[in-house]
């Protein structure tokens, strides 16, 4: 790959709360990785071509670090019910067509482009138990220019007639779906789907496969309070949720948790101590009945968070609607806590939805140098006309809010142009 550069106005969030503005400056980016924002093009840039979006936005694309791929076809259905009864009743259900390797690979297809339409290039997802299944999700997240991490569901026990699998077969598929799954760009991540849904022999087989082959782990905690005393139930020996993961090696600093809404402020400071990273899904637990998430208390704590669509507990897609989802939920917390806790900024929100996963990836935040690009051009022309010439800053915070996948003029995905 060579030198490309594209020209707008650049908008990036290198942490959280620091919003960084460039009008009308130059991004450049080299064999697909940032070699520098310039509002000035370097004179040794000068014979190179510069892709202009002209008064467009340019900011980072969205990272969605967890959704339920094979739950795509129920999205916006059954949010009648909170989690367990939710689960029991429509998910596993929907899980188990996946069985049909056509069904698979026609919804995958779909899916995987019309993620990559609406600016998410990076993704942590569950696929179902099926291991053809989830090859052919990692092969079409592949195809549409997706960068990320798949796993291939673990569920033994507790997980209804429909959707099961034997201590055994689980283990088997699982080292036969790692043998299969080569891929650029996408990644295999273990998956035990939560506590109540594995055996403890399925746990510390998959904590000592995480540990031998150094892969990433991602699963749920503290999602719902039946969930919560099930564990209990399950693990007598456990004080709090968290601990049923770590006693068998699977809470570490390449453990993604979705949820934690009731984490309590120990299991916060576990998470905090052992570098986990939460997922937030603000959408999805409001539709669940899960609760609000104490999202600003975890920032302020150290936790590191980031946000998940969870679809189809989550019945919005498109990142920037988590977005919005994540500052709207953060402000029913601050009503909760009488004030007390603050709410998100949309620059807050935008930094959890884009560049807070960096660091998962092996990148640094926002447009950083020797990161690989990661970038939506967004033209906001046919978003209502104002009333008077808005700053970058105002047409970035209406984005977030109002843009859908037709005001998403181009893509770009580990160097490379997706859309
Ligand atoms: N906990 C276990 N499985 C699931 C799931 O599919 N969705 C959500 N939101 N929580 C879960
Ligand atoms: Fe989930």
């Amino acid at each position: 790959m060579t030198i490309q550069i594209l020209k707008g106005n650049i908008v990036h969030a290198p942490s959280a709360g620091e919003l960084k503005i460039l009008e009308n400056g130059f991004i450049v980016s080299d064999g697909g990785k940032i070699a520098g924002l310039f509002d000035v093009l370097p004179e040794k840039y000068a014979g190179a071509p510069v892709v202009d979006y002209g008064d467009a936005l340019i900011m980072p694309s969205f990272a969605d670090m967890h959704m339920h791929a094979p739950q795509y076809p129920m999205l916006g259905m059954g949010m009648d019910l909170p989690l367990l009864e939710w689960l029991n009743t429509y998910t596993f259900n929907t899980e188990s067509a996946f069985a049909d390797k056509d069904f698979a690979r026609e919804t995958y297809r779909a899916l995987a482009r019309e993620m990559i339409a609406c600016g998410t290039t990076r993704v942590c997802a569950f696929s179902s138990l099926h291991r053809e299944a989830t090859l052919i999700l990692m092969e079409e997240f592949e195809k549409a220019g997706l960068t990320g991490f798949v796993g291939k569901v673990n569920m033994d026990r507790n997980s209804g007639d429909v959707l099961t699998e034997t201590t055994e077969e689980s283990m088997r598929e699982t080292l036969a779906w790692l043998d299969q799954a080569r891929f650029d760009h996408i990644k295999p991540v273990l998956t035990p789907r939560f506590t109540p849904t594995c055996t403890n022999e399925l746990m510390a087989f998959l904590g000592k496969l995480a540990a031998e082959r150094n892969l990433p782990v991602q699963s749920h905690l503290s999602e719902n309070t039946s969930e919560i005393a099930w564990v209990r139930e399950l693990h007598p020996d456990c004080a709090r949720y968290w601990e049923s993961y770590a006693k068998y090696g699977l809470f570490n600093s390449r453990t993604v948790m979705a949820h934690c809404v009731h984490s309590d402020e120990t299991e916060r400071k576990a998470m905090r101590d052992n570098g986990v990273w939460v997922a937030h899904c603000p959408d999805s637990n409001v539709n669940l009945i899960s609760g609000t998430a104490p999202v600003r208390k975890m920032m302020n704590e150290g936790v590191k968070v980031v946000l998940g669509s969870d679809i189809a507990g989550g019945a919005q897609l498109a990142m920037n609607r988590v977005v919005a989802a994540a500052i709207r939920a953060s402000k029913i917390k601050r009503i909760e806590t009488n004030w007390t806790d603050d709410f998100l900024t949309v620059a807050e929100a935008f930094y959890l939805g884009t560049t807070a996963a960096g660091a998962f990836f092996g990148a640094t935040g926002g447009f950083a140098t020797g990161d690989k690009l990661h970038a939506i051009v967004v033209d906001d022309a046919d978003l209502p006309a104002p009333v008077r010439k808005l700053t970058v800053k105002e047409r970035f915070e209406r984005a977030i809010y109002l843009m859908t996948k037709a005001d998403i003029a181009a893509v770009y995905s580990d160097g490379r142009r997706v859309k």
